[in-house]
């Protein structure tokens, strides 16, 4: 089922985009690397067996957006699952940051994917059908503290993808979330360069294979939502249910960055 599918993957020079692209290609998918960085996509590219693509790519630069996937339709003839994934966090009190944080990290995570949904779908609409994929996180569903301008970008990559799933349901286009916990990745390094965070969620920190495995079934099944691992998922749905409460019983737990 996987097989030939071409699959357009946002940020995949590093982390779970790269993995997932492994994966993808493991299983006779034609993954679609695009980065900021050339000499990055090269290295992600030398670690990956099967066919596959790469072009560099900028999420908040909708004029390259356009054009790299116009070359990616001339050389691929469709494409069949966009992957967004692209995206950053900075973990800091909301008194602390800048309001450049709160615009940029918006323009990356959440705009990012607007634009590059904008580009792809008349192509998915041409061909009859197609899938997108957006990567949020638990913080989309849950915001603690020292993550006002990221939660505020996962919480709004979530209710784009909520909307679009409704609009798009009669044009056999799926829609997708994937909300992770913390996974072990370079996002940290930007996200906590002390490594504060890192160290206190050591223990339940995902790895991003597991997290591509996970991405990956979500393309197999078309799943409209995945949260994991399981037990942050079980704390979701607790949570939507008893926000107050979980906040007075779970706050100091959540509150680790
Ligand atoms: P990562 O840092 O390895 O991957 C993110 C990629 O996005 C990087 O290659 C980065 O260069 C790229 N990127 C950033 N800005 C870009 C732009 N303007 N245009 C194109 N590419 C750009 O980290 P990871 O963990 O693989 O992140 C992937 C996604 O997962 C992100 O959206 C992140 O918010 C999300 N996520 C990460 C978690 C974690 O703890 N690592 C937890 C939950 C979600």
């Amino acid at each position: 089922m996987l097989h030939g599918k071409i699959v357009l993957i946002t940020g995949s020079a590093s982390g779970i985009g790269a993995e997932t692209a492994r994966q993808l290609a493991v299983q006779g998918a034609v993954p679609i690397l695009t980065g900021r960085s050339r000499e990055k996509l090269e290295q992600a590219s030398a670690s990956i067996g099967g066919k596959h693509g790469c072009y560099v790519l900028d999420v908040t630069d909708f004029d390259s957006i356009q054009a790299v996937v116009r070359q990616i339709e001339e050389a691929y003839g469709r494409i069949d699952v966009l992957l967004n994934n692209a995206g950053y966090g900075v973990f800091e009190y909301f008194a602390d940051a800048p309001l450049e944080r709160f615009e940029a990290m918006m323009d990356t995570n959440y705009m990012g994917i607007v634009r590059c949904t904008k580009a792809v779908l008349p192509i998915m609409q041409k061909q009859g059908g197609g899938h997108i994929i957006n990567v949020a996180s638990m913080a989309g569903k849950l915001s603690t503290s020292k993550s006002s301008g990221y939660a505020a970008t996962k919480h709004a990559v979530l209710g784009l993808t909520n909307a679009l799933r409704m609009e798009l349901a009669g044009l056999n286009i799926a829609v997708s979330a994937v909300n992770p916990g913390p996974i072990d990745t370079p996002f940290l390094q930007t996200a906590d360069p002390e490594g504060t965070y890192a160290s206190r969620v050591r223990g339940y920190m995902l790895k991003p294979e597991q997290v591509a495995a996970a991405i990956v079934k979500v393309i197999e099944r078309r799943t409209p939502e995945v949260d994991l691992p399981l037990s942050a998922s079980i704390g979701i749905r607790l949570y939507g249910l008893f926000p107050r409460l979980a906040d007075r019983i779970a706050g100091r737990w959540l509150n680790r960055k």
